[in-house]
């Protein structure tokens, strides 16, 4: 995080004179521009609702929340900031810096936000100096009453902060990310975080058309890096279609909502290949881990594994076939009153299954699941699925208790992803099937009779791959 006040003078450039005259010419001559607050329809109220769910579970305390800050990458440089999830969800509000404080009121809570400020021509001299303010540099910004309007919610500078932060009670409760004006006065709260957590757990129909049209992106972003797997084995490799799925994902969304994974032949089978830096070569099969981050920041979490000449290998299919089972069996397992627990034991086991019938495990199905045991997590070392929603790994910090065994409500979204991963050196896999590594991964919503696979416009099984990869 950058130091704050922030004071880097940049050495490249020319003094600029000390004088009235200079002044008054960088300052003058400006027209009025247009500033807009850009905050999705229904936002605002949105983010009402979440501060009222949490807030009763806080009566008479004070919160305050923070959206943090870019992180520096070097010198004058930073990493494209990304706001909170907490603070998101708590505002929908993704301004830099902006800090909500939220105050007893009657039986609930009132909220202000402490936004920055533009500095616009004629405000200060920041207007041409400061390369993170000036408007001259960043381009016009929107102000305080814009934000007001669009948020629906009372907006005051972030020079006041200090002031309005000194006359909050000592117990007031932290969140959000780091911010030194607030971790110099208050402790984080873990409670307050695990609160945030179960608060998120399950979406709101808002929420949910967020993550509807970040699945729907997501999946014609998979059809554009289909459409890309012959320039990938000609030039491009795995570089290109990553690159060709983060395009997509930016001009239809704020972005990704995770690094991408695109890990053709011997690459597939290794969990987190976000080095994307390999060849694609014919006979290939290419696992695509991609979510498109929606503009309101809700992502989507999809992968499939495709043959990229168009056909399975008998061999390919054979896995392809076995995670397929899997990935049924653990579906079939979300909805209402079942837990997350009872998806992922039964991805398991049917992955445990599948490796008996490969002649790779001996062991017994209890044995490999027993907490000694675990021999399948030499070919399956992730979980098999998660709560999605702000965060790719939404709501981790609702603690183990709740999120593995609590009852799955209508309204949470979770990815189911089992997979069998073979490394091209495990020379405990039949020969043929080193090398191979296939994931599929969906996300559901729970339903009050069962669930929706949010991205059930892709196919599961083989047959319906091949026939994506013909259209
Ligand atoms: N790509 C991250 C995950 O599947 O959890
Ligand atoms: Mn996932
Ligand atoms: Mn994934």
């Amino acid at each position: 995080m950058r130091p704050e006040p922030f004071a880097f003078r940049d050495p490249r450039t020319q003094p600029l004179p000390d004088t009235d005259a200079f002044r008054v010419y960088m300052a003058g001559d400006w027209g009025p521009i247009e500033r807009r607050a850009d905050v999705a329809a229904g936002a605002g109220s949105a983010a009402r609702a979440h501060r009222a769910k949490l807030g009763e579970g806080f009566p008479g305390r004070t919160i305050v929340a923070a959206a943090g800050r870019a992180h520096v990458c070097s010198n004058d440089t930073e990493f494209p900031f990304r706001a909170d999830s907490d603070f998101v969800w708590l505002t929908s509000c993704q301004a830099e810096g902006a800090v909500l404080v939220m105050t007893p009121a009657g039986a609930g809570h009132d909220a202000t936000l402490f936004l920055p400020e533009p500095v616009a021509a004629g405000d200060d001299d920041a207007f041409y100096t400061d390369p993170l303010r000036g408007e001259l540099w960043i381009g016009p910004a929107a102000g305080l009453a814009d934000w007001a309007t669009a948020l629906d919610l009372e907006v005051r500078p972030l020079g006041a902060l200090e002031d309005a932060l000194d006359a909050l009670p000592a117990d007031t409760l932290a969140a959000g990310a780091p911010e030194p004006r607030l971790a110099e006065r208050f402790a984080a709260s873990a409670e307050l975080a695990v609160a945030l957590s179960a608060a998120r757990l399950v979406k709101d129909e808002w929420e949910i058309a967020q993550l509807r049209a970040a699945v729907d992106a997501t999946v014609a972003g998979f059809r554009a890096v289909t459409d890309e797997f012959a320039a990938a084995i000609e030039f491009g490799g795995e570089r290109w279609l990553q690159a060709t799925f983060e395009r997509h994902a930016r001009t239809f969304g704020n972005g990704v909502g995770y690094s991408t994974i695109v890990g053709s032949g011997p690459h597939a089978p290794t969990l987190h290949w976000t080095r994307c830096d390999g060849p694609v070569q014919p006979g290939d099969l290419v696992l695509i881990d991609a979510g498109v981050e929606a503009r309101t920041l809700y992502t989507a979490d999809v992968t499939r594994t495709f043959p990229v000449d168009g056909t399975f290998t008998p061999a390919q299919r054979t896995v392809h076939d076995l995670v397929e089972r899997a990935h049924r069996a653990a579906m079939a397992q979300v909805g209402p009153g079942r837990s997350f627990l009872d998806m992922r034991t039964t991805a398991y086991e049917s992955i445990v299954t599948a490796l008996h019938e490969l002649g790779i495990l001996t062991v017994s199905v209890d044995e490999a699941m027993s907490p000694g045991g675990q021999q399948h997590r030499r070919y399956l070392p992730s979980g098999t699925g998660h709560h999605l929603g702000l965060d790719v790994h939404d709501c981790a910090k609702v603690g183990d208790e709740r999120y593995l065994s609590e009852p799955l409500a209508p309204g949470a979204v979770l990815t189911v992803e089992p997979g069998l991963y073979f490394h091209a050196n495990d020379l405990t896999v039949p020969p043929e099937l080193r090398g191979i590594g296939v994931r599929i991964e969906d996300d559901l919503l729970v339903t009050p009779t069962g669930h929706e696979v949010l991205s059930a416009a892709l196919p599961i099984d083989a047959a319906g791959i091949e026939a994506w990869l013909r259209r």
